[in-house]
């Protein structure tokens, strides 16, 4: 195995061989005293004298520094205004990569207050929902943030995700007010968001009033007394509302292995104290550095490390509105040398996509602002590693492969990069604080090394989620009742001889598509919306760029006339319509039956082994209703590559 060994001279690095054994012991040997002196980085109205208190068996209870009062926004933004007003707070680049805008604390406090007026006049109050669903423009932010600012719970939505999925996820949390813009853009092509928004509230009629930025010159239809073109008013200033720590301070879908999305539910002096150390401890931000997460902010990434840990460390943050190939595969290459980006945080299917692309796309730009690159959203496969910290890197910079979900609200496994050694692939160690345990099938801790197991986690941390929005029983089923005591991530894992964590994939029925998460049984509902198809399978299998792509087994009715091929069409049609674009199926195949066990469950695992072409792993089929379908398959699948 390779390694790339800890830094020599580590000393310039935040976290460094002089202190992390003993930032290490206290998080360890008094967890109470590290968390309360780590929560002394952020501006408390009234400051918390208790840290953790949390149960992991059920009813399952988190909380964390549940006296302490604050504000999530003036921590963002008030406190960096008022001491470095004229530093830059967001850079922003558009899709088509113009001048790029850059935007002080001073002028973010003036938007944010803005933003939070119009929403107080709106009658908006703490503890409403606001629905997101916006492109990436700097307003996102100013959203998110006057939502904070004023108490209200924002629950941000790709604007990837089609109206349905929009639609079920206002009436989920019960929303009142949608922020969109008229229309997005992404690699050239416009994303009809306020159509989308008109579609979802057909079945959304509790909707009271829909803000719209017009981000391009495209007039949309306005629905009279309902939806207003947002026009900032700069003369408000806005009291910021006074938080409990365990205030909720925003609500994001994820999917799970079963049934519709779930809100993941994170408060707020817990989630900001892990966002934000998390943040500056990891990425190892200094003052002057300028800090780039290419994530949007509908994902978590985004949110803890594009808008929340930055702006609470008064960093710069980087927003980009595109793409990374469009218009070409050096795009990212060329806003780094733009704008002297020093810690860039990407996806492994952008690395894989940009490497397929080429090291011609390497040649126009030299990145040698970069001192620190980060890995987030699925495993990184060692050939993409190796070319990031080569090609991309130029060999100058550490790798930190960031293990961490939406439920966790922030990083828990990685590499520090003054401390430790990199093995490409590797999440490599526990942030501080952080117990995870590997655990065989029947809920055994595995103690020695080398190990494989259950990914789960022992104690609590900061910013662990604390329930699903309205459905607290599905809380604890979902994370607690498989492995009782344990938080259980829902990912496989394996620990090294050294005791090195590698992320082996999720062990449930949860997909990673370029490194978006979709349940199997999501993509399979929505496929059968149409009445063409009655019954399908959804499984994952290995996909060059995006990881892992999407591959449908579909059963048509018997009096179905159409041909496989129109077919296909109207199953990606469907799951367009009801999921989104990025649930893009990448394979279907038109069979006449599924293997199913005599009991009727779906065998996945035969389907997997199809899907992957190991039909020699496939085993006995005696036992299904039906054996012969699998030679049926088989011949589908073959005779389609
Ligand atoms: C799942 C969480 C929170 C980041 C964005 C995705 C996978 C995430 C890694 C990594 C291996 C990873 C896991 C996890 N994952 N980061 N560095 N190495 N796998 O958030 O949609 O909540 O998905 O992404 O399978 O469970 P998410």
């Amino acid at each position: 195995m390779m390694t790339y060994p800890k830094p020599i001279d580590d000393q310039s690095y935040l976290i460094n061989s002089s202190n992390h054994k003993s930032l290490q012991q206290t998080a360890k040997t008094d967890p109470n005293n590290f968390w309360l002196d780590i929560a002394k980085r952020l501006e408390w109205m009234n400051f918390p004298t208790i840290a953790g208190n949390w149960q992991f068996q059920k009813p399952v209870s988190i909380k964390w520094f549940e006296d302490g009062l604050l504000n999530v926004c003036t921590n963002c933004v008030d406190r960096h205004a008022n001491v470095t007003p004229d530093k830059t707070a967001i850079i922003w680049v558009d899709d088509q990569g113009k001048t790029p805008t850059h935007i002080s604390y001073a002028q973010l406090f003036k938007e944010v207050n803005a933003m939070a007026f119009s929403l107080k006049e709106l009658g908006v109050k703490k503890g409403d929902r606001v629905i997101i669903y916006m492109p990436m423009i700097p307003e996102i932010a100013y959203a998110m943030l006057a939502c904070a600012r004023i108490g209200a719970i924002h629950s941000v939505v790709f604007g990837g995700f089609s109206s349905e999925s929009l639609s079920g996820r206002i009436q989920d949390c019960g929303a009142k007010v949608v922020i969109t813009a008229n229309e997005g853009l992404r690699g050239g092509k416009t994303v009809p968001l306020k159509a989308n928004v008109d579609t979802a509230l057909l079945q959304a009629p509790q909707v009271e009033k829909v803000f719209v930025i017009n981000r391009t010159s495209a007039h949309v239809p306005m629905v009279a007394g309902r939806d207003i073109v947002y026009v900032p008013n700069y003369a408000q200033v806005v009291t910021p509302e006074p938080m409990n720590a365990e205030d909720p301070l925003f609500i994001l879908y994820t999917s799970g292995s079963t049934g519709k999305p779930k809100g993941v539910l994170h408060t707020s002096g817990g989630y900001l104290t892990y966002a934000s150390l998390t943040h500056q401890w990891i990425f190892d931000v200094q003052e002057n550095d300028i800090y780039w997460c290419t994530a949007d902010a509908g994902w978590i990434t985004g949110h803890s490390y594009v808008v929340y840990g930055p702006l609470a460390n008064g960093a710069t943050t980087v927003m980009f509105e595109g793409i990374p190939n469009y218009p070409n595969p050096d795009r990212l290459w060329q806003i780094i040398d733009d704008l002297k980006v020093s810690i860039f945080y990407t996806a492994p299917t952008a690395i894989r996509s940009l490497m397929q692309a080429g090291d011609e796309w390497l040649e126009t730009s030299s990145r040698k602002s970069l001192r620190l690159l980060g890995s987030v959203g699925e495993p990184i496969n060692q050939e993409a590693w190796e070319w990031y910290f080569h090609k991309v890197g130029n060999e100058n910079c550490r790798i930190v492969d960031t293990w961490w979900q939406t439920e966790t609200g922030g990083i828990m496994m990685t590499p520090l990069a003054g401390v430790h050694n990199l093995k490409p692939g590797s999440a490599t160690q526990p942030f501080f604080g952080i117990q995870p345990a590997l655990l065989d099938d029947l809920g055994k801790e595995i103690d020695s090394n080398p190990a494989e197991g259950n990914l789960s986690v022992k104690s609590s941390w900061p910013g662990q989620m604390r329930t699903v929005y309205g459905d607290h029983s599905r809380f604890e089923d979902t994370y607690f009742s498989q492995f009782p005591g344990y938080y259980f991530s829902g990912d496989g894992a394996r620990r090294d001889a050294d005791g090195d964590y590698w992320i082996t994939g999720r062990v449930d029925d949860v997909l990673n598509v370029s490194g978006h998460r979709l349940g199997t049984a999501e993509i399979e509902t929505a496929a059968t919306m149409d009445h063409s198809i009655i019954e399908t399978a959804v499984v994952g299998f290995p996909h060059p760029i995006k990881g892992e792509g999407i591959m449908i087994f579909a059963i048509p009715g018997a009096h179905v006339t159409h041909s496989d091929d129109e077919l296909k069409a109207i199953i990606k049609q469907t799951i367009r319509t009801q999921i989104g674009p990025i649930a893009s199926p990448d394979a279907i195949h038109i069979v006449k039956g599924l293997p199913k066990t005599r009991s009727g469950k779906i065998m996945r695992r035969i389907l997997r082994c199809i899907a992957k072409s190991e039909f020699e792993k496939i085993g006995d089929v005696s036992t299904l209703a039906d054996p012969t379908v699998v030679e049926h398959i088989i011949e589908v699948f073959s005779a389609k590559k």
